[in-house]
């Protein structure tokens, strides 16, 4: 079955379209992760959170300035370069080119192109071409023009003319694939073009799905179902390693995911929202991780959200807006910038700081609290850029909302949660016109992703 699609690359290319056209629809995420949160928008005060050295917890490894060096942080997974695999792999796919589900046989010498001598044998019984020379340039030069569909291909030339070849090199593509290079790890193949002559992000619907569900530090193998990560190793690897960025490739599933969340939530009337550009996934040291994974333990104790159907500590998903000094976040920029008072690379390197608070805006609200929002654009509001970046960061946050306390009314001199609760939750309504979700313990809440979008 996969091996004939990819043996018949016209049909592949005909799935591919199909599939791409279907995909909005199938793909919807939830605005939050818990159906049973409050569905009222909540919005944020962002209050700026300087730098934390006093952080001891989380600042352990940040002080060395070496903790992302040599680390695949930005890299989106470009054509033939494979990050951590041996070199063989550069052949193209790491799966195995008959099943596509399997790794490529690796023999401590050379990368075999397929997984088992039972793929093998049934590759040749069945014909199916893919040597080592054809699969590169062999199926992409059949068939009709990769940009127009409607004529044969110029013999060895993916399109049928100049003119299309022209065209097709400068169409841009959203996902930031202007050469039209198959994403997936190591292969270098043309991708898929559709109908309207812009990019796909794969060559072939087997390269499709492994480039929608990399693990997100080798960039290598499929991640878990419930992690970011393809194995205990790379997570392991990923945790040593933090506080980092890792920057989720455009066609990924967890790119799509966050985009997706941040598009649902943006509500403010009258303006249209910005194209996200980019999404990082955050990786916490090991000890704040720990931390917040302790707190979010004991509230479920108490509170038995997954009982009622809900996430462990009901925790949610929230947008937070704050101020950048540096080009962090910006293109290939995945180094903290170490000035104290820019709050994003301080959140993102030792998450927020209630011992901070207040000391540039003063105190919110709903008090000396952490202040989240279900809405992006209220978030926006808050995300300013103290340098000439042309995009604008927001972080994405995971909250353990608990039970949370529905007020209505401003009180400044909060300092916790009233008692029973684990957090505020604002209403929208007297003077506040989206709500907002406060919580009063530093463990209650860490960043997870960073989102780039258009200012
Ligand atoms: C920092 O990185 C360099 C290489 O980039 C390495 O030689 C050195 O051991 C590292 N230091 C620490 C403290 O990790
Ligand atoms: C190429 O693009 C131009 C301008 O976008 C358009 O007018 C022209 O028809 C295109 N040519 C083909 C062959 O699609
Ligand atoms: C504000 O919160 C404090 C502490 O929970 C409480 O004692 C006080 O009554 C609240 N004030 C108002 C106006 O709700
Ligand atoms: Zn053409
Ligand atoms: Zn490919
Ligand atoms: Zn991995
Ligand atoms: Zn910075």
């Amino acid at each position: 079955m996969a091996a004939s699609v990819a043996s018949h690359l016209p049909l592949a290319l005909s799935l591919l379209h199909t599939v791409a056209t279907q995909y909005p629809g199938l793909t919807k995420s939830q605005p939050t992760t818990n159906p049973s949160a409050p569905s009222v928008p909540t919005a944020t005060f962002t209050i700026a959170l300087p730098g934390s050295k006093s952080n001891g917890a989380n600042n352990g490894a940040s002080s060395n300035g070496n903790q992302t060096s040599g680390q695949a942080t930005s890299a989106a997974p470009a054509a033939g370069t494979p990050l951590s695999t041996p070199p063989a792999n550069l052949n193209g796919s790491p799966l195995c080119q008959y099943c596509h589900t399997k790794p490529k046989y690796v023999d401590g010498v050379k990368t075999h192109l397929y997984c088992s001598k039972s793929c093998a044998a049934s590759a040749k019984t069945n014909g199916n071409q893919a040597t080592s020379n054809s699969q590169h340039s062999g199926s992409s030069t059949t068939g009709n023009c990769d940009f127009c569909h409607s004529r044969p291909k110029f013999p060895g030339h993916p399109f049928c003319s100049k003119a299309c070849a022209k065209n097709a090199s400068s169409s841009t593509h959203s996902g930031g694939n202007p050469k039209g290079t198959c994403q997936a790890p190591g292969c270098t193949k043309p991708t898929h073009v559709n109908k309207d002559g812009t990019y796909g992000d794969y060559c072939s619907l087997s390269h499709k799905t492994l480039g929608e569900t990399l693990c997100l530090l080798c960039l290598q193998n499929p991640k878990q179902t419930n992690s970011h990560f393809c194995s205990k190793a790379c997570a392991d690897n990923a945790e040593k390693q933090g506080p980092m960025i890792l920057e989720v490739p455009a066609g990924h599933v967890t790119f799509r995911s966050v985009s997706d969340q941040f598009k649902a939530s943006w509500r403010h009337p009258g303006t249209k929202c910005p194209p996200v550009k980019r999404v990082y996934k955050i990786v916490s040291t090991q000890a704040s991780l720990a931390a917040f994974n302790a707190y979010k333990a004991t509230v479920e104790a108490k509170g038995q959200f997954v009982a009622a159907g809900r996430s462990a500590g009901n925790e949610n998903r929230r947008w937070h807006g704050t101020k950048r000094e540096c080009h962090f976040g910006d293109k290939g920029q995945t180094q903290f910038c170490g000035s104290p008072t820019c709050s994003l690379c301080c959140i993102v390197k030792t998450s927020f700081d209630l011992s901070l608070f207040g000391k540039k805006t003063g105190w919110g609200r709903f008090g000396k609290g952490i202040y989240t929002s279900s809405t992006s654009s209220k978030s926006n509001d808050y995300s300013t850029n103290d340098c000439r970046c042309s995009l604008k960061a927001i972080l994405l946050n995971k909250v353990i909302v608990g039970k949370g306390c529905k007020v209505t009314q401003d009180n400044t001199t909060l300092t916790a949660p009233p008692p029973g609760y684990d957090s505020v939750l604002a209403e929208k309504g007297g003077n506040l016109n989206y709500d907002e979700l406060v919580v009063y313990t530093n463990d209650a809440i860490r960043p997870s992703f960073l989102v780039m979008y258009e200012a």
